[in-house]
């Protein structure tokens, strides 16, 4: 069973994929991550992250930057977004991201793209959001659990900044594929909201 989880930025979908990957007992990949991790190798390397073969240059990441906390930052967000735009790192970063969704015991995946690009087929396919304000809450709070200063209306600029970006681009937009269940968390606890999620999922593969 392929479980695609879609939606933007602090809607509730890592926790979701997360809770669901285990109640089905199958793999998990955040595919977020790995733009992230682009996005801070590009900076590391002192590369432009707006510049496509720089940003190319910057996907064949060592793995062991998926261990980096700096990938959770807020910048690397921002970073990922940007690079995240380039075809050609959407083309380096597929194969790896088709070959987990297809692996024989089935996967849960959480991005952007999963329902419509990585895994069409998928068995049951989540678009998750949240009101853009009640997103910037959630995340201003885990940013200030792990330190950060940053204040919560800098959050809210920078989640309605990285929206415009992954739905405005042209290459795999953020996008409701056409047979995902919505499902708003706005005013959902966690609890509430994954076993929402169960019961769609549920209902998708009939079992
Ligand atoms: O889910 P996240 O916040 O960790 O994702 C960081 C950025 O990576 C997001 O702004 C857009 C990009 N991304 C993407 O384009 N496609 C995905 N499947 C996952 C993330």
């Amino acid at each position: 069973m392929i479980i695609a989880v879609d939606g933007p930025a602090a809607s509730g979908k890592g926790t979701i994929a997360r809770a669901l990957a285990k109640h089905y007992k199958l793999p998990y990949l955040d595919t977020g991550l790995l733009y992230r991790a682009v996005g801070l190798s590009v900076q590391r390397m002192g590369l432009d992250p707006e510049r496509e073969a720089d940003a190319v240059a910057a996907s064949a990441f060592d793995d062991s930057l998926l261990e980096d906390p700096a990938l959770r930052d807020d910048e690397t967000g921002l970073l990922a977004s940007v690079v995240s735009a380039h075809p050609l790192v959407r083309a380096a970063l597929f194969q790896r991201q088709r070959r987990f969704a297809a692996q024989p015991g089935g996967a849960v995946l959480d991005g952007r793209d999963i329902g419509t690009v990585i895994a069409p087929e998928a068995d049951a396919k989540l678009f998750v959001k949240a009101t853009p304000n009640i997103r910037a809450q959630r995340r201003h709070a885990e940013l200030q659990a792990r330190g950060s200063a940053i204040s919560k209306d800098r959050v809210l600029a920078d989640i309605r900044a990285r929206d415009a970006r992954d739905s405005g681009r042209s290459a795999a937009p953020l996008a409701m594929a056409a047979d995902a269940a919505l499902l708003d968390t706005s005013f959902l606890s966690i609890e509430a909201s994954v076993q929402r999620a169960v019961a769609l999922v549920d209902a998708r593969v009939k079992r």
